[in-house]
């Protein structure tokens, strides 16, 4: 059975790819390499040791996916990465954001809509929740006003599936994930951020290599059993699975409503300093840092309640902040090696 993935060279696309052919799915992947590059195929294939097909296309331009969709008209499930996602730069470039991740998800859709029936998974974010009221978070806390312009397109694009599915054979699933971090226990692929990180752990890893000089932990005044922000880390692989279960729940058409929603983290929240704990613990590295002010738009605290992913998707995070630190330390001197 053959499966799209979009954004499929990138950091989760590119773990969800593993674990599709894991599963034995074929795989093809739409990529516009503006955040990945072609070597990420050659992890893969070292990894599962089958070489997925590749399409070098942007999803914004609208002839080529319709003519993608004429060549591989037997896609039966796409999974949709393929979006801009720092938060700091949509602040910047909102118009970058709404055009690149509103459009390509809406050329998308007008190409499933004309299947007979067409499987949808969507890459969303707990960014959708702003600050949440209660911790845990479930799936029905109300959806904040967006932080950012990133998170926004996050919640229209929620919105764009939930009106399409109501009137297509499109049946969905919105995946709304926590902090994603760590790499393939392989180091044959993970998280290539380019420039200076804007996420804590490649800058933490950056920085026990001796690429950063010091680590800035802002804001140490939050709310917070040690004052700095809580996150719920998960580890890329086990997110990378979810995606495979939850493609399965819709072509076996398991789903109870034409679209859900689940949380993807790991239940446990654990602040900035926490994590550099644990990463100083797995690699004995010292990680030097300094106070620095709050970062605009960041929220104090942030975890999942992973209850309806357990029970409902039949689903649970299995690796710990340790595992998770050691894999991306071990991936950083891959990559530096
Ligand atoms: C985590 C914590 C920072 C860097 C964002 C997006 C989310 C998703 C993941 C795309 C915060 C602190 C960070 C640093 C620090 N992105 N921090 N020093 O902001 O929770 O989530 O990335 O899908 O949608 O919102 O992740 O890793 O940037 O920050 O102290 O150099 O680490 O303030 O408390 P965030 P993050």
């Amino acid at each position: 059975m053959k499966i799209l993935v979009t954004g499929g060279l990138g950091f989760i696309g590119s773990h969800t790819v593993v674990e599709l052919q894991n599963e034995g799915f074929e795989v093809v992947i739409i990529d516009n390499l503006s955040n990945s590059s072609e070597d990420v195929l050659k992890g893969i294939v070292k990894i599962t040791g089958k070489e997925p097909l590749f399409e070098k296309l942007d999803l914004r331009e609208k002839a080529a996916v319709q003519n993608f969709f004429k060549i591989h008209s037997d896609v039966a499930g796409v999974i949709h990465f393929a979006a801009s996602k720092a938060v700091g730069e949509s602040v910047e470039n909102p118009l970058l954001y709404y055009e690149n991740n509103i459009s390509s998800l809406v050329y998308l859709l007008q190409e499933l809509q004309q299947k007979t029936e067409a499987s949808f998974i969507f890459s969303s974010s707990c960014t959708v929740y702003g600050q949440a009221e209660k911790m845990p978070i479930t799936e029905d806390a109300p959806v904040q006003v967006a932080m950012s312009p990133y998170g926004n397109t996050k919640q229209i694009g929620e919105e764009i599936i939930t009106d399409t599915a109501k009137v297509t054979n499109i049946r969905a699933i919105l995946l709304r994930y926590f902090n994603p971090v760590g790499a393939h226990e392989t180091t044959e692929i993970g998280e290539l951020p380019l420039g200076v990180p804007q996420n804590l752990v490649p800058f933490i890893t950056q920085t026990g290599i001796g690429l950063r000089k010091e680590l800035s932990v802002f804001g140490n005044d939050y709310p917070t059993p040690d004052g700095t922000a809580i996150r719920d880390y998960i580890h890329v692989v086990d997110l990378a699975k979810a995606h495979v279960i939850a493609l399965q729940r819709l072509l076996n058409k398991k789903n109870l409503h034409k679209v859900e929603t689940f949380n993807l983290g790991t239940g446990k929240g654990s602040s900035v300093l926490e994590v550099i704990t644990s990463f100083e613990k797995v690699s004995e590295k010292k990680i030097p840092y300094q106070f620095m002010p709050r970062r605009e738009g960041d929220i104090t605290e942030a975890y999942a309640n992973t209850d309806k992913a357990n029970t409902v998707l039949g689903w649970k995070a299995e690796l710990t902040l340790d595992e998770a630190m050691a894999s991306a330390w071990k991936w950083e001197q891959k990559v530096r090696s």
